[in-house]
């Protein structure tokens, strides 16, 4: 997934927006409808105000899905759980720089062999990343303040994924930039251009069913 020259940009569903008592058929229709990656919010009701779900909810998606399963952790202590995210089979594990020892969890992904992913919130500033940005396969941007799906992109913080795309390009690293938080097929194309090479996006595609319409929508934009 580093080799960023011929990656494809892909589109990660949340299911933060699914119907959670039809889980596995949610999972399956995105998968059907083209959808590259599941992206799931794990929120602890402490890092934010949200509770959602754990480990044991992932192993059960991994076994409906091949897809890489990307587990986005919106907890207070997440380097106490990265153990567990590897055994329910996540593929690619991100922990926010806002976290105390961060870096360890960083350490912890790499580690079981699993893609990390540091991610930052729309108050905090790229400067914070910074020492991150060589260790890292990805850098997640939010977009909103993380904690609920449906909520409106903080159109600024596009600034920060095209200052983090110059900087990668500038300084020949290797992480691929996620993008969450408030994508539509209305702003998607202005994401791309900031340079996102994952996007993420929740209510735009499980609150507009047929999913195969939306995610074809969205995936010609993003490989236009
Ligand atoms: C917000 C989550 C997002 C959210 C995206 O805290 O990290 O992944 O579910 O959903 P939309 O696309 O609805 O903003
Ligand atoms: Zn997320």
């Amino acid at each position: 997934m580093v080799d960023k020259s011929g990656f494809p940009k892909m589109i990660a569903p949340s299911i933060l927006s699914a119907d959670f008592a039809h889980l596995a058929d949610e999972i399956l229709s995105v998968e059907k409808a083209g959808a590259d990656i599941i992206h799931i919010d794990v929120m602890d009701g402490h890092f934010v105000p949200n509770i959602t779900l754990g480990a044991p909810v992932v192993k059960k998606i991994r076994d409906v899905t091949s897809l890489p399963l990307d587990c986005h952790l919106m907890i207070k202590e997440p380097h106490r759980y990265i153990a567990d995210f590897l055994d329910a089979g996540a593929s690619m594990i991100s922990v926010h720089v806002e976290t105390s020892k961060a870096r360890h969890s960083i350490r912890l992904i790499k580690k079981a062999g699993l893609k990390a992913g540091i991610v930052i919130n729309p108050p905090t500033s790229l400067r914070s990343i910074m020492p991150y940005l060589e260790l890292v396969d990805f850098v997640l941007v939010m977009t909103v303040n993380p904690g609920f799906g449906g909520q409106k992109m903080i159109e600024g913080c596009l600034k920060k994924v095209s200052d983090l795309y110059e900087l990668r390009e500038k300084n020949r690293l290797e992480f691929l930039i996620e993008v969450d938080g408030g994508i539509n097929l209305e702003n998607i194309s202005r994401v791309k251009a900031a340079g996102a090479d994952i996007f993420v996006a929740g209510a735009a595609i499980f609150k507009n069913p047929p999913y195969r319409n939306v995610i074809r929508k969205m995936k010609k934009i993003i490989r236009s």
